[in-house]
């Protein structure tokens, strides 16, 4: 036994809090890297210590490109957070995975070109390891919880982490789908998930589709209003996946077999004391 679990939650477009929540209260975290995107709402949910953080803010003021993501890592890094569900919408690029459905991403594909990707840099230099960028426990978890709640759910699937904020032209989607073997695309998980394993946190995706992006014959252009009806239709699976991941997690935990909470161990570069 390594420590006792805290489930840190970080939602998208459509969940800004968690149900049921005991003890809550939003809290200012300050950090090195700036202010988080907002307060972070903590409290337990069946004892277990819950810590939530609304990405875009609530009102949703920051576009994906000026989320405050190395900030928003660190605060839930310094509420003790050990367990990161990364709750976001996406395209779909697969005729199955259909606007409702909820995809466990397990492998991205990182597009993004105006993010600090990266807790390290002169000073202190380190490289850790993404080839197996999310954690396959917490994914197992995510699946099953997001299951009991009711909705259609694909274990594994490639994310492409665009920039935005302009949705893809029609090639660029033909190419992440066709050539690039993408099932999904977003603009957020990166570089959440890059700098939730430099921070020794596991980390899961949960992305739920809205829309068929542009590829799609029978289906029209992106639209935000189909989105945002998508996504009003199907936030209360994503509210009851949240509720029953205490009871599935909550407790003393073991080291991860997955290595995250060791990430660093053999990462960095520069001698002690440089
Ligand atoms: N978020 C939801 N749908 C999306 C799409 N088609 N492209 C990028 N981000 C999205």
């Amino acid at each position: 036994m390594t420590g006792t679990t805290m489930i840190g939650v970080i939602g998208g477009s459509g969940l800004y809090e968690i149900d049921g929540l005991e003890n809550a209260s939003w809290q200012r975290v300050e950090t090195p890297w700036g202010d988080p995107s907002d307060e972070i709402l903590t409290g337990t949910l069946g004892g277990v210590p819950m810590a939530f953080l609304p990405r875009h803010g609530r009102g949703h003021v920051w576009s994906p490109s000026t989320v405050p993501y190395r900030a928003n890592i660190d605060a839930l890094k310094r509420l003790g957070v050990t367990d990161i569900f990364s709750v976001s919408a996406c395209g779909s690029f697969r005729e199955n995975m259909a606007p409702g459905d909820f995809v466990i991403v397990d492998q991205f594909i990182d597009r993004t070109i105006a993010r600090e990707k990266s807790f390290f840099g002169p000073g202190c230099v380190a490289h850790v390891s993404v080839a197996h960028p999310t954690c396959e426990r917490l994914g197992a978890h995510a699946a099953a919880a997001a299951r009991e709640a009711g909705a259609n759910v694909h274990e594994g699937g490639t994310y492409l982490a665009m920039e935005g904020p302009q949705f893809s032209t029609l090639a660029e989607s033909k190419l992440y789908r066709d050539v690039w073997g993408c099932d999904v695309i977003g603009m957020t998980n990166m570089p959440e998930a890059k700098l939730a394993r430099e921070a020794e946190i596991c980390y899961a995706s949960v992305a739920m589709v809205t829309d068929y992006d542009s590829w799609h014959p029978d289906h029209g252009e992106v639209d935000i209003s189909e989105i945002i009806a998508t996504l009003g239709a199907n936030v209360a699976h994503a509210r009851d996946l949240v509720a029953a991941l205490p009871g599935r997690l909550g407790g003393e935990r073991d080291l991860c077999n997955h290595g995250c909470d060791r990430a660093l161990d053999h990462a960095i570069m520069t001698a002690p004391g440089a």
